[in-house]
């Protein structure tokens, strides 16, 4: 089994000792390793990179990663890269390089087709002048809590140091902590992901890589499983072993869809605040900034010690959940010029063990 301190560590390559070693003076392998530990969406890591010349990176959407039925429209696999975007930035600054962030460099992408072209190309300057980011220190430890929340609201001055960590210009961030509200929001979502899973297709994408036992989280090193919803070893394995084994579940996926969307209202209930974020626009560009400045967002939430979750269920691109997305936009007065990309439950909860990651040089092509 890993541990934590094993799966947090950003700069594991274990493939070729020897190309390691001529690697090691890159500096873009070490950028590499941060933006890895980015959160996306279920952990499918959806980011390939190639290496050009001596200075730039340049990102590119893993298809095989996105998950076609429950994000028909690419917008989780975007956020994504926002997110991994934004912690290369940090870490670039923190090692004394500008990063020079070229969205979208073959040109405007069309809005709703799969994206091919690369979704940014990035040259790596040194620049004494950069400034380091204090939320660099937030990258190892940062984490998505799926534990219960203690009950204890968040105050609003520290929504406030959340908001200040985002990019309310072109990404306006929204909080409550209002009980009612919260209510209301967390019956609108349980509804939602009875929906999500109720057809076939999107349940088998959900199971794709939710991590059922150790061993499957340990070969695989993507997904996420019941350690990020703070069960302990012994649970997880008979959980795994003998209530829910990926085989039954897969065969009876009814009895797994009712625990999950129960499990998920209480834990909504009890949490201490419920945030969101929205763009005016909802282009690709739109869903990479709403990814940047959520990450900024659940980095200051981890340096604050505040457990976060995101839930994308709401939000989905599916038909079947246009009409929630719609009452949830009501429900948060969001006007109607702006989507809403990110909704996500904080709290104070005790930490969770880390999601893995592949190795840097499964990202790597050429
Ligand atoms: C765009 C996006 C959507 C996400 N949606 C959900 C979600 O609906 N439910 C959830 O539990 N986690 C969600 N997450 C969190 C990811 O599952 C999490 O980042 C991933 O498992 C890696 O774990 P880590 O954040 O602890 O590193 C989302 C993350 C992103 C970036």
């Amino acid at each position: 089994m890993q541990t934590e301190s094993e799966s947090s560590r950003p700069f594991r390559d274990k493939k070729d000792p020897h190309e390691q070693e001529q690697r090691e003076e890159d500096i873009r392998l070490s950028l590499i390793g941060y933006a890895i530990r980015a959160p996306s969406h279920r952990n499918s890591q959806p980011w390939k990179v190639a290496l050009r010349g001596t200075g730039r990176i340049v990102l590119s959407i893993d298809h095989s990663r996105v998950a076609r039925a429950l994000d028909p429209s690419g917008r989780q696999a975007f956020l994504s890269c926002g997110t991994f975007l934004e912690n290369l930035d940090i870490a670039a600054r923190a090692s004394g390089y500008r990063a020079d962030i070229d969205l979208f460099p073959a040109g405007w992408p069309d809005p709703g087709k799969p994206l091919h072209d690369p979704v940014a190309s990035i040259d790596l300057e040194r620049d004494e002048r950069v400034q380091p980011d204090p939320l660099f220190h937030a990258i190892p430890i940062r984490q998505t809590n799926r534990r219960p929340y203690s009950g204890k609201a968040v105050p609003l001055s520290v929504a406030g140091e959340l908001a200040a960590a985002g990019d309310g210009e072109l990404v306006p961030f929204g909080f409550t902590n209002d009980r009612n509200l919260i209510r209301e929001i967390r019956d609108l979502v349980t509804e939602a992901l009875a929906r999500e899973l109720s057809d076939r297709e999107r349940f088998r994408e959900y199971c794709e890589y939710f991590r059922f036992t150790d061993a499957e989280a340990a070969r695989h090193r993507d997904g996420y499983g019941l350690a990020q919803s703070g069960q302990g070893k012994i649970i997880r394995f008979f959980t795994g072993a003998f209530l829910f084994s990926r085989e039954s579940v897969l065969r009876n996926p009814e009895a797994f869809s009712r625990r999950a969307v129960s499990d998920l209202g209480k834990i909504l209930e009890k949490c201490g605040g419920i945030g969101w974020l929205s763009t005016k626009g909802d282009f690709y560009i739109d869903q990479v900034r709403a990814g940047r400045a959520f990450e900024r967002i659940h980095l200051k939430a981890c340096s604050l010690s505040l457990a976060l979750q995101p839930v994308a269920s709401p939000l989905a691109g599916y038909r079947e959940m246009e009409e929630v997305r719609a009452r949830l936009s009501e429900l948060l007065a969001i006007p109607g010029t702006h989507t809403i990309q990110l909704l996500f439950r904080t709290g104070y909860a005790k930490r969770v063990p880390q999601t893995p990651r592949r190795d840097i040089s499964d990202f790597i092509v050429s």
